[in-house]
């Protein structure tokens, strides 16, 4: 709903016509490319398990919250990324009767030290796992911390249908009440679930699915913290069922091309505040950003010598004004001309995530802003 009012939106101010979702097939596409393909991705219909048989889900695991562990002697403190893939699944009686299990240790690391290389991995493994049919689904474990931004970089780069699923904790693997278990069970449910195929990657906690556009955490220790504040919950996952509320997207949307190594190009996040002076853009440009992304007060605004600032740096690189403001769309051309400055408007994508999309864009040689427009409208 969001996606298609920005499109109509956006299509009226440039004059174009956009489709969303215009791969139109089953086969993945990649943007800035003429190639139809993923690299890795599935390039045929996979078989089905046999009859009878449990789904197949592998688990990638990355470390987090959920793989942590108290640290002795320290109070509430825990590390962590200190519990292996295997010991999540282990933690979580009659998981084997959802799905057979293959877990895999990708990395362990608490998410606020993430990687470009980790992402790397991480995509290029899930798209081997699908183009070998050796999976009917993927859930990654994840820190919650960045979670959403990673599920936001996986669901532009993994080719097919198969869902992937990530999960995480908002407590340790040690503490009372873990809900690393319940969450890991809810996110294998959901990645076994045949009607998960065609909605790209998602975020599954606390019995909530959400997808990798709108998810969003907003509370820094409650186990109800993750939201999708402009377009709601995909679903609800129990012990018995998992209940989509909206619909698949009608077709699947080209994803871009993997690159073949880190670092992606060097976009910025400049965060905006009362009597905020130019100087993080012009830190961004001095250590070479490629793009510079606004967190903005409201609607994307910031103080007009920052505004300046952003106008001059434009002529090199692209400029996408985003919002600090935690939910709702910024608008182009309102209070700012976005026209006339050059600048790209985010849609409801907050700063990490316009950040990720950048960073792929500018990776795929999609730098005109017209076209950049285009595809913070549309992914
Ligand atoms: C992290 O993001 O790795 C730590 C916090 C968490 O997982 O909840």
């Amino acid at each position: 709903m969001v996606r298609s009012t920005v499109i109509r939106l956006f299509g009226l101010a440039l004059g174009v016509t956009l489709i969303a979702g215009c791969g139109g097939t089953d086969a993945p596409k990649q943007a800035g490319t003429s190639d139809n393909s993923v690299s890795g991705a599935p390039s045929s219909t996979p078989l089905p398990p046999a009859p009878g048989a449990l789904p197949r889900i592998a688990v990638l695991a990355t470390g987090g919250t959920i793989a942590g562990k108290s640290t002795p002697g320290s109070g509430v403190g825990y590390t962590a990324g200190q519990a292996s893939a295997q010991d999540l699944i282990d933690a979580v009686p009659g998981i084997d009767k959802i799905a057979t299990l293959q877990p895999e240790q990708v990395a362990n690391v608490g998410s606020q030290d993430m990687t470009e290389e980790i992402w790397l991995t991480l995509a290029r493994r899930i798209n081997q796992v699908f183009a070998d049919n050796a999976a009917d689904g993927v859930v990654v474990t994840h820190g919650t911390d960045t979670i959403e931004e990673t599920a936001f970089f996986l669901d532009n780069v993994v080719g097919g249908d198969k869902p992937v699923v990530l999960a995480g904790a908002m407590r340790p693997a040690t503490a009372l009440s873990p809900d690393g278990p319940a969450n890991l069970r809810a996110a294998v449910t959901v990645a076994a679930a045949p009607q998960a195929r065609g909605r790209g990657a998602m975020v599954v906690l606390n019995d909530t699915i959400h997808g990798a556009r709108d998810v969003t955490k907003t509370h820094t220790t409650s186990v109800q913290t993750f939201v999708s504040p402009n377009s709601g919950p995909e679903g609800y996952v129990d012990t018995g069922s998992v209940r989509f509320v909206k619909s698949p997207l009608p077709h699947q949307r080209p994803r871009f091309r993997l690159p073949d190594a880190a670092p992606l190009p060097r976009v910025d996040i400049v965060y905006s505040h009362a009597g905020m002076r130019a100087d993080q853009v012009h830190d961004a440009v001095g250590h070479g950003a490629k793009g510079i992304v606004l967190a903005g007060v409201g609607d994307g605004n910031t103080a007009k010598s920052v505004i300046d600032a952003l106008a001059a740096a434009n002529d090199d690189r692209v400029v996408v004004r985003s919002t600090r403001v935690g939910a709702g769309e910024v608008m182009r051309n309102a209070e700012i001309n976005d026209d006339e400055l050059g600048f790209v408007t985010s849609a409801d994508l907050n700063p990490p995530k316009s950040r990720v999309l950048l960073q792929l864009l500018l990776a795929n040689d999609i730098t005109d802003p017209t076209r950049v427009q285009q595809e913070f409208a549309t992914r």
